[in-house]
């Protein structure tokens, strides 16, 4: 191609080089440079000596707070992770695999939006006919939503130029390519100048934008990582395909708290919100099984209550089998040595399966005493009372540290049911709210928790 030449883009973070490289300098990730066309410049633009522009550099002082204006989508689950709503001229990308449910979110919060405002929905991966079919299945109608199936960044800019929505979405960005840019659709360089032009887009406007963004097979955003950079919040769409269950997370949010959740369920009516996933994960939880604890966990300003389970078996071979599924393997593994080194347990001779009902992950430090009570249980085949919750951290010497957010874990729990709850000794200060009915015991170390897991005492534990 006359005029242009190649690059070597890597995919995880944008660096570019003119040679190809098997690692790469800036992001350390290997083999993730792909070959690009770029156009050369015309004529080798020169700042001008004397720009014109009205914008001036203001003292913070003087400037004035515009309050942003949020918009309800309708789902207060969704509300909650954007930080109260969607903020007018935000632009957020919505990244998860295929299939989970992205194009069904967006398909029912526009219903919503376009309540009083113009809503144009983009597809460049969906028929018309099949969006319409969807859209009635979900029940929506809106007179002012607009459907537009359509691949060229230009056609799009043009239909928004003509109906300037106040909500535009982009489903997916992965799909959109412009003849102005060079490199293949899809491709990294495409990416990052059609989102490009579409945040120029909201923040002329004042539209707010969603991007629907595919992630690759790591469960990173395929294209360059500079997506995330350049929107205003990042939400990612977690659930296994095999359960109904999914949570959006909040990554990034430049106009909210980041790591708040709101949880759905895939049902043959599009998504419905869960508002008290606590309630959801519990109520399946078997009676009178050694080997389950309760623990609670924030996402975000929300509290988590979920059932942790550890089967502790006999080991075939030498060296006993570990698994982890929603909580850190390796923090198992630490909190497992911690309980053979401080407790005496012998976990070395046997398999131990640790899982995390209802799909949640603990990613938290807050879980390990619970986490250990489970696995405490697992081993010595005694069953933890239903009607206990414990929350702390554990440090290498089996000490139980604080945590944060008390107040909102022991309200949780109380609200569940839970009449004893575990807590560190240093959370137990006055301040902490009684409530009539509920133990609350300070515990220091590992060894304190015993007495508490058996129904009656003199059942003794080890
Ligand atoms: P979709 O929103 O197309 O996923 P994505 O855009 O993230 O690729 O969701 C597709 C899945 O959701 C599909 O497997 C069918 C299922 N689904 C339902 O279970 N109920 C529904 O009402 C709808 C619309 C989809
Ligand atoms: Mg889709």
């Amino acid at each position: 191609m006359k005029g242009s030449k190649t690059v070597f883009v890597c995919s995880e973070c944008g660096y570019t080089n003119p040679k190809w490289l098997g690692r790469c300098p800036e992001c350390s990730s290997w083999n993730s440079f792909v070959q690009e066309v770029v156009a050369e410049p015309s004529s080798k633009k020169s700042i001008p000596s004397a720009p014109v522009s009205n914008n001036k550099a203001e003292k913070l002082s003087e400037l004035t707070v515009t309050e942003y204006f949020r918009s309800k989508t309708g789902m207060d689950e969704l509300d909650r992770v954007l930080g109260g709503g969607l903020v007018e001229g935000s632009v957020v990308l919505l990244s998860g695999e295929p299939g989970i449910g992205k194009s069904t979110l967006l398909l029912q919060i526009s219903s919503e939006l376009s309540r009083g405002r113009k809503v144009l929905y983009v597809s460049g991966e969906e028929s018309r006919g099949q969006l319409k079919l969807r859209a009635e299945r979900l029940g929506i109608a809106g007179d002012s939503l607009y459907l537009l199936t359509e691949t060229d960044l230009d056609v799009v800019l043009v239909e928004c130029e003509r109906l300037r929505p106040d909500v535009l979405i982009i489903d997916s960005v992965q799909t959109l390519s412009s003849e102005r840019f060079t490199s293949a659709p899809g491709s990294i360089t495409q990416v990052k100048e059609t989102s490009m032009a579409l945040i120029s887009y909201a923040k002329t406007f004042g539209a707010a934008v969603f991007l629907v963004g595919h992630v690759n097979k790591e469960g990173g955003i395929s294209g360059p990582k500079v997506l995330e950079h350049m929107v205003d919040a990042v939400l990612y769409f977690e659930g296994e395909r095999t359960n109904s269950y999914r949570i959006i997370r909040a990554i990034k949010n430049r106009f909210g708290p980041t790591n708040e959740i709101g949880v759905f369920e895939m049902s043959d009516r599009g998504l419905v919100e869960i508002p008290n996933p606590s309630e959801v994960v519990m109520a399946e939880r078997p009676k009178n099984t050694s080997g389950s604890c309760a623990g609670c966990v924030m996402q975000g300003t929300r509290p988590i209550i979920s059932e942790i389970q550890a089967l502790v078996t006999k080991s075939a071979y030498s060296s006993g089998k570990r698994t982890s599924d929603g909580f850190d393997y390796n923090r198992m593994c630490l909190l497992i040595a911690v309980l053979e080194k401080r407790m005496g347990l012998k976990f070395y001779e046997n398999d131990v399966y640790l899982n995390v009902a209802g799909g949640i992950h603990l990613d938290e430090p807050s879980a390990d005493l619970s986490i250990a009570m489970a696995l405490i249980s697992g081993i010595t085949d005694k069953v933890i009372p239903d009607h206990l919750i414990a929350f702390g951290e554990i440090g290498l010497a089996g000490e139980v540290r604080a945590v944060s957010h008390i107040d909102y874990r022991v309200k949780e729990a109380v609200r569940l049911g839970f009449t004893k709850l575990l807590i560190p000794k240093k959370n137990l200060t006055k301040t902490l709210r009684r409530y009539e009915g509920v133990e609350i015991v300070g515990v220091e170390n590992i060894y304190e928790v015993l007495v508490h897991m058996v129904k009656r005492e003199q059942d003794g534990l080890l």
